[in-house]
């Protein structure tokens, strides 16, 4: 069966993470099985490959394409914030790598209706868990100028963002807002179409704000950041992808902190917090794919992988 989200530098996370073909490893964002399946085929008979996502189609969807290596995988419906108490549920403690591929898959853009895309015209809902918060459209019908300004300008990066807010707040007075395809079409009377290569589509950036915010995807990462340390062994592997430098800054700030260990200012004379390093970094800069990948896998373009080492 052809599964629609092509995996990401497949060779260098499994190489990153993957370790002892023996030990326990968890997906925590599994998506529709990609990346987890080659983990699961590198780990022998004995080895355990835990796969999380809050998406239930997803999972749905993994469990299928897993089914011939379903002796050494687990399945878990939960966002990854929760992975201690999803471990500790099973009689497991700390483990011997993690992988987050962060974003949204293939599965949530091009298919099922989910409001992710500004290609289609489809309830503007865009949440990964449809049972977890509220939909897209509710933030745009119901937040302040301030606050849907602040999300475009923060999540999105958008230049525009006050003129769109702005757009949004009189479009919502005439009747709310509740599809992707009025969203993409107001946005674009606001901002202006770009031209030639890597041209985006002028609605690019809101819907980017908006799934950030929906899914509270830099809220997640950083309380998963937090508990990360306690999570995985000694030489045990943390492997995080992510797609733009919002995301890519906290990784990257996270690995040096533990890198560092020691927090006091650096004119103290003797050191104060007694924090050692946690983790070393396995590449000095973030992996990024190379240009045949990219050819195949569009996607790949804006990946960049950050391993780090428990020590
Ligand atoms: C880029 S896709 C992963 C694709 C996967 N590596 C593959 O090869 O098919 C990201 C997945 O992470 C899931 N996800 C995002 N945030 C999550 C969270 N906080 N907890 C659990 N899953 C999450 C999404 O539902 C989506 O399925």
């Amino acid at each position: 069966m052809e599964y629609p989200h092509r995996p990401v530098l497949v060779d260098e996370v499994v190489r990153n993470l993957v370790i002892k073909p023996q030990g326990v490893y968890v997906d925590g964002t599994a998506g529709t099985g990609g990346h987890s399946e080659v983990i699961a085929q590198r780990l022998s008979t004995e080895g355990r490959l835990i796969c999380l996502d809050r998406d239930p189609e997803a999972v749905r969807i993994s469990k299928q394409r897993m089914s011939p290596l379903a002796d050494r995988v687990t399945f878990i419906r939960t966002n990854y914030i929760h992975l201690d108490r999803a471990l500790k549920d099973i009689g497991m403690g700390r483990v011997d790598g993690i992988l987050l591929d962060l974003g949204m898959s293939t599965l949530q853009l091009d298919h099922g209706g989910r409001g992710f895309s500004f290609s289609r015209d489809e309830p503007l809902d865009m949440r990964m868990d449809p049972d977890e918060g509220p939909p897209a459209s509710q933030l745009v019908n119901t937040l302040s100028t301030d606050a849907l300004e602040k999300i475009l300008r923060e999540y999105g990066e958008e230049r525009r963002a006050k003129s769109i807010a702005r757009r949004i707040q009189r479009e919502r007075e005439q009747r709310p807002i509740e599809s992707t395809g009025r969203l993409a079409e107001l946005v674009a009377s606001v901002v202006p179409k770009t031209r030639g290569p890597g041209a985006k589509h002028p609605a690019t950036r809101t819907f980017q704000a908006l799934r950030i915010a929906v899914n509270g995807e830099l809220e997640n990462l950083r309380l998963f950041l937090d508990k990360a340390p306690s999570l995985i062994e000694k030489e045990g592997r943390l492997v995080i992808l992510s797609y733009h430098s919002l995301e890519d800054r906290i990784v990257k700030q996270a690995i040096r902190g533990w890198e560092k260990g020691c927090q006091c200012p650096p004119d103290l004379p003797l050191c104060g917090c007694g924090l050692k390093p946690l983790f070393k970094r396995i590449n000095k800069k973030g992996i990024r794919a190379g240009r045949s990948e990219i050819q195949e896998n569009p996607r790949a373009r804006s990946a960049t992988m950050r391993a780090a080492e428990r020590i």
